[in-house]
């Protein structure tokens, strides 16, 4: 089987990758990535030379590009993880987003349309359900839920999975979509919560949390998610939509408070800072039918996932010290300074 893996130099891509080509070796896997700030090539570094692997920079957007590379490789699986993915940068600049979630996956599905593929993947976000209420603990998302977005980045996602919905209805296309909630472990960007504490924590730096503190997210560690895609991709319904979660809801303050207990740091370095504007207060998934249809259950509980993931960041310092020393100074200071 030849997949193509779009935005695998990211973080859930590239562990999807890893994830992949250990479990199935006889695959062969392509990443296609514009290694934007987000993408790092040093990530794949450990299987740039797999025999079973082949990197190829570009954007989803280059449709002459993309069409060149599925005439070559011929993919039987497209697998669509490349997306602009941070909330506080839609915000600041929603048409990146519009460009890449929505006119990319448009690019792509064409691609598979023209050359045929026995199934088109669409690596979605509980956040195309907005959010629940904090005094509603009984209610979860399904996906009968409606599609209400917060922001420019959950807008261009449920956008995405509209068009892919309709290549379904419309041309006949197998797909699929899931759902997750937030993922954590190695290789997250450090803009992202979980890193970016960890990393300012280990340097004494103070721990910005938004608000005060009390929206939840419902984290399940990046390799479940990963284990999930590979059942839905082999058993799952074409033209279905499966929501991936773990019930594991956690205040973001009882996040960073854990982090500075694992990190052995005093909680006085966290500092309330203003809001994001239209905060979504909490998500929680329902996942009774990935549970049900296909048997996928999460694995790594959070006080271990979490453990494992601050361990990385003390292991893996070169990773995130090339990253938080370049352009992300610059992003840092705008987003915080103000
Ligand atoms: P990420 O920002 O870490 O990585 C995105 C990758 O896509 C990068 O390698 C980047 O270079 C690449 N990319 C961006 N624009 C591109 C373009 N135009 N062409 C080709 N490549 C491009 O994101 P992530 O956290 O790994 O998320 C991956 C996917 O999973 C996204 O679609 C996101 O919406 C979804 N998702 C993320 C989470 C989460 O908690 N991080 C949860 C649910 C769903
Ligand atoms: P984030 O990791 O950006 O994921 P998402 O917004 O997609 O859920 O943020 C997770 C939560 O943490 C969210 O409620 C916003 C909050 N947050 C902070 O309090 N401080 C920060 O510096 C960041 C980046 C996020």
């Amino acid at each position: 089987m030849t997949i193509i893996v779009t935005g695998g130099a990211g973080f859930i891509g590239s562990n999807f990758i890893f994830y992949m080509l250990k479990k199935h070796n006889n695959y062969r896997i392509i990443c296609l990535d514009k290694l934007t700030y987000a993408g790092n090539l040093s990530t794949l570094a450990s299987v740039m030379d797999n025999s079973n692997f082949r990197f190829v920079k570009e954007d989803i957007c280059n449709r002459e590009a993309v069409y060149k590379l599925f005439e070559e490789e011929k993919p039987d699986v497209v697998i669509n993880f490349a997306a602009e993915s941070h909330v506080d940068r839609s915000i600041e600049n929603p048409s990146i987003f519009l460009q890449t979630n929505i006119m990319g996956t448009a690019v792509l599905m064409d691609a598979c349309r023209k050359y045929g593929i026995t199934r088109y993947h669409q690596v979605s976000t509980d956040e195309v359900y907005g959010d629940l209420p904090l005094d509603r603990p009984d209610l979860f998302f399904t996906e009968n839920t409606p599609i209400h977005t917060s922001s420019p980045y959950s807008s261009s996602k449920a956008g995405a999975d509209l068009l892919v919905l309709a290549y379904y209805r419309t041309y006949g296309l197998p797909v699929t979509i899931s759902r997750c909630s937030n993922n954590y472990g190695p290789y997250h960007f450090p803009e992202k919560l979980i890193p970016l504490m960890i990393i300012n924590a280990l340097s004494d730096k103070s721990l910005p949390v938004y608000g005060k503190g009390v929206n939840v997210r419902d984290w399940l560690y990046v390799e479940d998610h990963c284990k999930a895609i590979d059942m839905i991709v082999h058993k799952g319904k074409v033209g279905e939509v499966y929501n991936v979660g773990g019930h594991n809801e956690m205040r973001n303050i009882d996040i960073v408070k854990m982090i500075c207990k694992i990190l052995n740091k005093p909680e006085s370095l966290i500092t309330y800072v203003t809001d994001r504007k239209g905060h979504d207060m909490r998500y929680a998934i329902d996942p009774t039918k990935i549970n049900d249809e296909l048997g996928w259950f999460p694995e790594t509980k959070f006080v271990d996932g979490i453990q494992k993931t601050v361990q990385w960041y003390l292991d893996n310092r070169s990773w995130w010290e090339t990253i938080i020393n370049g352009e992300y100074q610059n992003y840092y200071k705008k987003m915080y300074n103000r």
